[in-house]
């Protein structure tokens, strides 16, 4: 299903809460408590320097956790990281205390720090969005949920009486800004595709014509891989009367980002177009071994944000006070090895290999969605917790999906496919339990339960 043929669709996905089709709400399964199993700390005892027995016991459960990682790294599907790492290179720096605090351009009195790192891939970033290097600042953060955090605070610094405007598919940390920040927020509607319903984005901004607009935009969303539709949100802000000095658009690229530059005829997300800023996380499809992500901001608003500190002989205009200086060299690292043609390359795998996907499921019987752009197969939720958690995937009310990432190989797919036809005999064979249909989310053209086969 291509999105255009997605666009004019019913909305199914009401403003406030999530439609579970005819089934009751279910509850959300929570996973195991932790601590259960946690490893606990304990005080050395006085002869433990002499016998060695904690520094054994210490390499005993870090050798046991290192191969629970390696087991739990070969069936991970549902979350958008790419977990194919090399990073020895970098094994040397890790005895330093690298803090990048403050500004990345303008140096604090603290040295061990990597800014020249953290600027030269801000600056790629910058490129690749179409901002010339006077015109942007922009930082590394924590996470995806930093970059939006710091996006919407932007956006609420330059209208603060602006009203937050994001569709219900919008990631969790959009609507933490607008509680954090206690900003007004409506939630726009959906399409089925989980694209932002743009009639339902004017009846709304129509509602508040007197005040700015702050508007979250999808690129990429969490559950379905949608792509809000940049142009024609920005078209329905102007025919809604609103001019580019009375809006701040965000726009989330947590995993899409990085992906959509390099999809051939894929819409384009660039600062050509009126928007303040964009956010993507390192630890997803780039792939770095600890969460991390690339905000970039157009400089003429952060003035709105930005304070001088003189302790830190520099400028705090980051959400964190301290900031992890080894995550720029990750990422410079990778750029740097893969470059534009890297990328390209590993996100047509992506896509080729989610394709793959889509075809193996429907194949076998079971429903399944992939939005054109994406590389996020949406299906149906397994009825056993166990296969959900062996395969890692992520779900949400009647679906799971698999965000088939650079690691991802087609040997892996066929195994996971060729385990959920097992498990569903189980499950469904008996004919006591029909398997659920999941037309309220995917569509019926999608769905292939006993009613839409
Ligand atoms: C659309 C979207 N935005 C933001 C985030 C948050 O990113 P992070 O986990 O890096 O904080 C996610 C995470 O999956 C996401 O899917």
């Amino acid at each position: 299903m291509s999105l255009n043929d997605a666009r004019p669709r019913r909305v199914v996905n009401g403003g406030t809460s999530v439609n579970y089709g005819k089934e009751k709400p279910r509850d959300i399964v929570l996973g195991r408590n932790v601590h259960i199993s946690c490893h606990e700390v304990t005080e050395p005892d006085a002869d433990d320097e002499v016998t060695g027995e904690r520094e054994a016991y210490m390499a005993s459960v870090l050798a046991r956790y290192r191969k629970s990682l390696l087991e739990r790294t070969k069936h991970h599907l549902g979350y958008p990281y790419n977990l194919d790492l090399d990073y020895g290179a970098l094994s040397q720096l890790q005895r330093f205390s690298i803090n990048n605090l403050g500004d990345p351009f303008i140096e604090s009195n603290y040295g061990v720090h990597s800014r020249q790192f953290e600027v030269g891939v801000l600056d790629w970033f910058a490129r690749l969005w179409e901002l010339e290097k006077n015109e942007y600042l922009g930082y590394i953060t924590n996470c995806g949920t930093e970059g939006n955090l710091h996006g919407i605070l932007v956006g609420r610094e330059v209208f603060p009486d602006g009203i937050l405007y994001a569709s219900c598919e919008s990631h969790y940390s959009i609507f933490k800004a607008a509680r954090m920040y206690r900003m007004d927020c409506e939630k726009v509607n959906t399409l089925l595709s989980g694209e932002i319903d743009c009639e339902d984005f004017k009846a709304k901004l129509s509602l508040h014509k007197d005040k700015p607009a702050i508007i979250n935009v999808n690129i990429g969303t969490t559950v379905k891989g949608a792509v809000d539709d940049l142009d024609l949100v920005i078209r329905t802000l102007e025919d809604t009367g609103f001019a580019h000095d009375r809006f701040y658009i965000h726009c989330d690229g947590a995993l899409f980002g990085l992906m959509m530059p390099f999809v051939k005829l894929a819409p384009k997300v660039t600062f050509k177009k009126p928007i303040g800023s964009v956010s993507v996380s390192g630890h997803k499809f780039v792939g770095c071994p600890m969460p991390c992500g690339v905000q970039i901001t157009r400089l003429e608003h952060i003035n709105a944000l930005s304070r001088d500190v003189e302790y830190l002989a520099s400028r705090d205009a980051t959400i964190m006070g301290s900031r992890n200086g080894h995550a720029p060299l990750f990422l410079w690292y990778t750029l740097n090895r893969k470059g534009y043609g890297g990328f390209q390359k590993e996100v047509q795998k992506c896509l080729r290999n989610a394709h793959y996907l889509k075809g193996r499921l429907t194949s076998a019987g079971i429903g399944a969605m992939l939005n054109e752009l994406s590389s996020t197969v949406v299906f149906e939720r397994p009825q056993d917790e166990e296969f959900t958690r062996k395969w890692q995937l992520a779900c949400q009310g009647s679906i799971a999906h698999v965000v088939v990432m650079p690691n991802i190989t087609i040997d892996k797919l066929d195994d996971f496919v060729d385990e959920l036809i097992e498990r569903r005999v189980v499950w469904y064979g008996n004919g006591k339990l029909q398997s659920p249909c999941v037309a309220p989310d995917i569509g019926e053209d999608n769905c292939l339960c006993v009613l839409h086969k």
